[in-house]
């Protein structure tokens, strides 16, 4: 059983293959938290001590002050005054709270969360329920730990219940609260902005709050939901890491405050600036899952339990089969698309052996340029004479399949959809909205225009077979406000909104059961675990220049697998060493071209159908293989990784030299995960090697010129 209560001591203990996690109940009332690490059969327990200007209650005595002791859960105003979990505001106006303890609960399964994506369980997976109650505003507070043994993962959440007479707001609701015993450790997170997503930032702790916050409606370029917490001297191989993240989609917050006692304090959910909720008496809110995962063995294992996390608790199951080879439109013809064109693009992708075509911007309304048409979502009849079912089935007896690309929560203000609805749009009574890429944002949180899309979706795509959906979303919300809301329940509109995306993206889901949709938002503007529920894959950025991939999908990998990434190789004009690169950097996820076909030259063509052919034999290492990375480029002036299989029987390994690395240079790259007494044999170049050898390491001369990177395959040679 990996959730047990030890009553001797009071004491919750979760575990999972390689950890354990731990808390009780003090004083009849709190929970305190002891323990989260290496599985183990004893662990030092919290002693309550005395700290001045600490407040503490006279029944538990002055050694227990909420200030001081690790709380499980923090609540604002009643003597805890570290950053707190939950602000909720009762009848009295205050936002003081006081939940105590009361009962515990086993769960066959999850707990499900209406209304949000959350990971998936299975006959083996068990929840725990914790009950906890505020008498004065009469509200329960259940907080839920779903154990994921196998992926070394606990998820957390947590469900308010108004059992009161008056109305109460949330003012502040994060998923979970952990408090670590020390403060020496260094923060990871990633940062950016469009064309430049998830750079990597570490930075050792310092006393006060440091957090990462989106407040755009959407996880965000700027930052990504996901954060470590990690020893200071911890690697890719060594020392203790705490990894976190959120199955959520909006706006958010990541917090860690180090005290005044040298503890840390780990938060994430939804922060003040950016939610509010009102409960009136008998209605519930549940926050967005968090996931917290803990290795001991630095910061890959963190990526490869984040990885099989991902991968079997969170993405459709049919993500993990294998993706085809799309080749995309954008990047070749933006907006200047029609029939005959692209039949021709078909015929050619075909020839070439790329999978599907996928018709990118500027098939509807007016849409000829990015000021019109984002609303209007039927076929543009000037660029596709025929209407859309012909032109798909056009392209399809190609041998091919065919994609589509929306952006179903936009609008340009020129366009029918906003002429017949301008109140549909997210925009402030009295207040002109501010435009970004020339749009305006739908008010997802009105429940009438999600049925609009529901409706105008079902027509469009009635009888057309389409095979894949990329769900674009390129800007974030502002000027929020929504006329199916009461001046003072404002706040809720980007929470609200959320869920209108959700719901949609599950009717697609529903409605289209065998087509896939790669989710995109700006590029990797919404590279989180919520998408991933929906989407095979993610767009991970619109930087499609192969030396800035190089870092950003390095990145990318140290919290998501390579299966959800999408990766193409744009224009490499005629220059082959240039596409060689290019295919290179983007093997490492899942493969796809953008690049205008009927330009290519004969050899260009014939070199992209050899790299298909080549990523084909090898991709299944790429997308379920477990991922190991010998050289980070942004430490290094070069990258290389590997992807292995379970019994390590086939290795994909890669170097890739950045634009700095200088010639001459030689590397020793170890495969520390090869087999010992067997032999490998590169298929790609027919060399040998023992395990050993590559075990001991590959010595290779960086060449210190553009463009330049390696590829090996190795499969054991069998007797
Ligand atoms: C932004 C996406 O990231 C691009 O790939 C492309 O789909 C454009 N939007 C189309 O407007």
């Amino acid at each position: 059983m990996p959730i047990k209560f030890k009553k001797s001591d009071k004491t919750f203990i979760l575990t999972t293959k390689n950890t354990a996690y731990a808390f009780s109940v003090e004083c009849d009332r709190y929970l305190v938290h002891q323990y989260y690490g290496k599985k183990t059969a004893a662990f030092k327990r919290y002693e309550p001590y005395v700290v001045s200007f600490s407040p503490y209650l006279k029944e538990a005595g002055n050694s227990w002050s909420p200030d001081i002791f690790p709380q499980e859960y923090s609540f604002f105003g009643s003597g805890d005054f570290r950053t707190a979990a939950l602000k909720l505001k009762g009848a009295d106006g205050t936002g003081v709270t006081d939940f105590v303890y009361r009962s515990y609960r086993y769960i066959n399964g999850t707990h499900e969360i209406e209304g949000l994506p959350q990971a998936r369980g299975d006959e083996d997976t068990k929840t725990l329920e914790i009950k906890m109650a505020d008498d004065l505003t009469g509200c329960e507070l259940l907080l839920y730990y779903t154990v994921f043994y196998e992926e070394d993962v606990i998820t957390r959440h947590i469900l308010i219940k108004n059992k009161g007479k008056s109305a109460v707001k949330i003012e502040k609701c994060m998923s979970m609260t952990l408090d670590l015993p020390s403060c020496d450790y260094d923060l990871i997170t990633l940062w950016g902005g469009h064309v430049d997503e998830r750079n990597y930032q570490r930075a050792p702790l310092h006393h006060g709050v440091q957090s990462i916050c989106s407040r755009r409606g959407a996880s965000s370029h700027q930052y990504n939901p996901f954060m470590a917490v990690c020893d200071q001297k911890a690697n890719e191989e060594k020392g203790d890491v705490y990894g976190f993240n959120l199955v959520y989609s909006g706006s958010f917050l990541d917090e860690a405050e180090v005290d005044q006692t040298e503890r840390t304090r780990v938060q994430l959910g939804l922060g003040e600036e950016n939610f509010g909720y009102t409960l009136l008496p008998g209605e519930e809110f549940t926050s967005p899952e968090a996931v917290m995962t803990y290795s001991s063995k630095g910061l890959g294992q963190m990526s490869r339990n984040f990885h099989n996390f991902t991968r079997n608790r969170i993405m459709p199951k049919k993500a993990l089969k294998p993706h085809p080879v799309v080749l995309n439109t954008w990047e070749a013809c933006y907006f200047n698309i029609d029939e005959e064109k692209l039949l021709r693009f078909a015929e050619e992708s075909a020839k070439v052996g790329f999978d599907m075509l996928v018709m990118d911007d500027g098939w509807f309304g007016a849409r000829n340029h990015d000021r019109a048409g984002l609303g209007d979502w039927y076929v543009n009849t000037n660029k596709f004479k025929n209407g859309l079912a012909p032109f798909v089935k056009g392209v399809k007896q190609n041998g091919i399949s065919f994609g589509i690309w929306i952006e179903p929560e936009m609008i340009n203000p020129d366009s029918d959809l906003y002429r017949a609805h301008p109140e549909w749009v997210l925009a402030v009574p009295g207040r002109e909205p501010s435009l970004s890429r020339e749009q305006l944002v739908l008010d997802m949180s009105n429940s009438e225009v999600v049925d609009y899309l529901i409706d105008s979706f079902t027509k469009t795509f009635e009888g057309v077979p389409v095979d894949y959906f990329k769900w674009d979303a390129n800007r974030h919300l502002c000027d929020i406000y929504s006329p199916t809301l009461p001046a003072d329940r404002q706040d809720e509109v980007p929470f609200r909104f959320m869920k209108g995306v959700y719901r949609l993206l599950k009717w697609f889901e529903e409605h289209f059961p065998d087509t896939v949709i790669e989710t995109c938002a700006g590029g990797g503007g919404r590279y989180d675990l919520g998408m991933m529920q929906y989407g095979f894959q993610i767009w991970t950025s619109d930087n499609t220049w192969p030396y800035a991939r190089v870092w950003m999908q390095r990145s990318s990998l140290l919290a998501y697998p390579a299966a959800t990434m999408s990766c193409h190789v744009s224009n490499p004009g005629e220059d082959m060493k240039s596409l060689d690169y290019r295919y290179k950097v983007a093997v490492g996820g899942m493969l796809g071209y953008e690049l205008n076909i009927l330009n290519m030259t004969a050899p260009i063509k014939e070199e992209m159908a050899r790299q298909v052919k080549e990523y084909k034999s090898f991709e299944h290492l790429v997308r379920l293989g477990d991922y190991y990375c010998i050289a980070c480029p942004f430490l290094s002036d070069y990258s290389s990784y590997y992807y292995t299989n379970e019994d390590r029987s086939e290795i994909l390994f890669s170097l890739i030299e950045k634009r700095s690395a200088k010639k001459g240079v030689t590397k020793t790259l170890k495969i520390k995960e090869a087999k010992k007494g067997v032999t490998y044999v590169d298929l790609l170049s027919g060399s040998k090697y023992t395990g050993e050898e590559l075990r001991a390491g590959l010595v290779l001369p960086l060449a210190g010129e553009k463009d330049t990177a390696s590829l090996m395959y190795f499969v054991e040679e069998k007797q």
